[in-house]
């Protein structure tokens, strides 16, 4: 596993409010811009491991597409787990059922930066890594 950042977007192409896919290390990754900084984090929901690209972004609040977990960006905190499905409300009777024997679990957050107009982030450990 690698720890050290790897050059992965050019800053401007990281916009508020906006979610941006990456590759790194073989892993996928979401980038965006939050009150001014690059904020990274895996590209893999902790509930199925599915692709939060197509999330909804509010502020520092990532809703997942799938089943409706809702997470904070900046810390990766579990703020509401598996509520819906492909973005439909479900009655909170079935809930338990959509966990599919998964608990609350936090998003994996990365570190970032930005030089020379780049952006770097240390790889996720979650998720399949391509080859
Ligand atoms: S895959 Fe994200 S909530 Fe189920």
């Amino acid at each position: 596993m690698s720890t050290e950042k790897v050059a992965v977007a050019k800053s401007d192409e990281v916009v508020d409010g906006e979610l941006h896919a990456v590759i790194a290390d073989g892993r996928r990754a979401l980038l965006t811009r939050y009150q001014g900084r690059v904020v990274a984090f895996a590209n893999s929901c902790p509930h199925l491991g599915l692709s939060m690209a197509r999330g909804k972004l509010i502020g520092q609040v990532l809703r997942c597409p799938w089943h409706g977990s809702r997470f904070d960006i900046c810390s990766g905190e579990n703020l509401d787990w598996v509520n819906a499905f492909m973005g439909v409300p479900m009655p909170r009777w079935t809930h338990k059922v959509f966990y599919m024997g998964k608990s609350p679990a936090p998003l994996e957050t990365l570190e970032a930066e930005e030089r020379d107009g780049e952006v770097f982030i240390t790889p996720p450990t979650t998720g399949k890594k391509r080859s």
